[in-house]
């Protein structure tokens, strides 16, 4: 079964398309030319992973920009999902939810053009983004080859920390780091792909690195091998995860990617901690080991982190040690 993805559920149907659409169902986003400029579209809507609705707003404006800059965009403007119940909850807290959404989208230079509100048990919080290639170029899942190396530039674990704060275990304050990542754009990030020419490029979201690197290895037909000493982890999420504190997503993601995936040793904790759901993570992309030395001097010019954690082999599916 596996997590019922778009791509899944449109399967078979007859969708109209035209020649315009240069990607359709199934990557981060849609690519779609017209006029001779290369657009990208996509949504995310999450429910909250932080108690403070200022925060849990700029993250998820985060998350749902996230997409764009996977496959190499500018995001130009969007529109807001909210669900929320006007019965349960103050509606202050939906204008600090906004509010953090207006400051996440005034660092992305991105206009908000409309939305739509529902009622809704359950918040919810997202965009539907439109953006631009500029140089027409998009990065997408398809094209990792073997020999490349395979990067991350955010630490994983941070569902791990969210269920933790959701069982009263920690608060937004002890994992100011986690939150400080989920808070930060991918467009530096993105920046750093398209500059060592990324080969495939996507971020990572629910589905926990490993899922991600499933897709690209999938799309790609190559295999990722991944060591888990070179993954960048939240030391909180370490301690958690061997106390079997961890949502249960973790284990979903895990049961979606084991017949995929050769384990070298490594163990159920470290496994769990590659296929915890991520909200607002890093681009996750393979380029070539020539640009290796780029790599690190762009990302320092950028000002961000890059971990190389695994690279591109002949096969399928994924390994990891
Ligand atoms: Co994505
Ligand atoms: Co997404
Ligand atoms: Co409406």
């Amino acid at each position: 079964m596996g997590p019922a993805d778009l791509e899944r559920l449109v399967k078979g149907l007859d969708l109209y398309t035209d020649e315009r659409t240069l990607l359709g169902v199934g990557d981060d986003a849609g690519v779609y030319v017209y006029g001779g400029h290369v657009f990208v579209h996509t949504v995310d809507f999450i429910t909250p992973v932080v108690n403070d609705p200022y925060l849990w707003g700029a993250i998820s404006t985060a998350n749902s920009l996230s997409d764009v800059y996977a496959m190499g965009g500018k995001p130009l403007n969007a529109l807001a999902i909210v669900g929320f119940n006007n019965c349960e909850l103050d509606v202050g807290l939906l204008r600090e939810v906004m509010r953090g959404c207006a400051d996440k989208l005034r660092e992305a230079k991105t206009v908000l053009l409309g939305g739509h509100t529902v009622d809704d048990k359950e918040p919810k919080f997202g965009l539907a983004v439109m953006g631009v290639c500029p140089s027409g170029k998009f990065l997408s899942q398809e094209g990792a080859k073997p020999g490349e190396l395979l990067a991350i530039t955010k630490p994983v674990g941070v569902g791990i920390l969210t269920k933790a704060i959701k069982e009263g275990m920690l608060t937004e304050r002890d994992i100011q780091d986690a939150v400080g990542y989920m808070l930060m754009l991918n467009d530096r990030a993105s920046e750093l792909a398209l500059h060592v020419e990324a080969s495939a490029c996507t971020d990572t979201t629910g589905f926990g690195l490993l899922g991600h690197a499933y897709n690209i290895a999938r799309r790609s037909k190559v295999r990722l091998s991944i060591k888990f000493s070179k993954v960048p982890v939240y030391e909180e999420s370490v301690f958690f995860v061997k106390r079997k504190l961890y949502p249960k997503g973790a284990m979903e993601n895990y049961n979606f990617i084991k017949e995929n995936l050769i384990n070298e040793g490594l163990d159920w904790w470290q496994l769990l901690l590659l296929t915890d759901p991520i909200t607002s993570g890093g681009l996750l992309f393979t380029f070539s080991e020539e640009k290796r030395q780029e790599l690190d001097k762009k990302a320092q010019e950028l000002g961000i982190n890059v971990w190389v954690i695994g690279r591109v082999e002949e096969g399928e599916g994924l390994r990891v040690c």
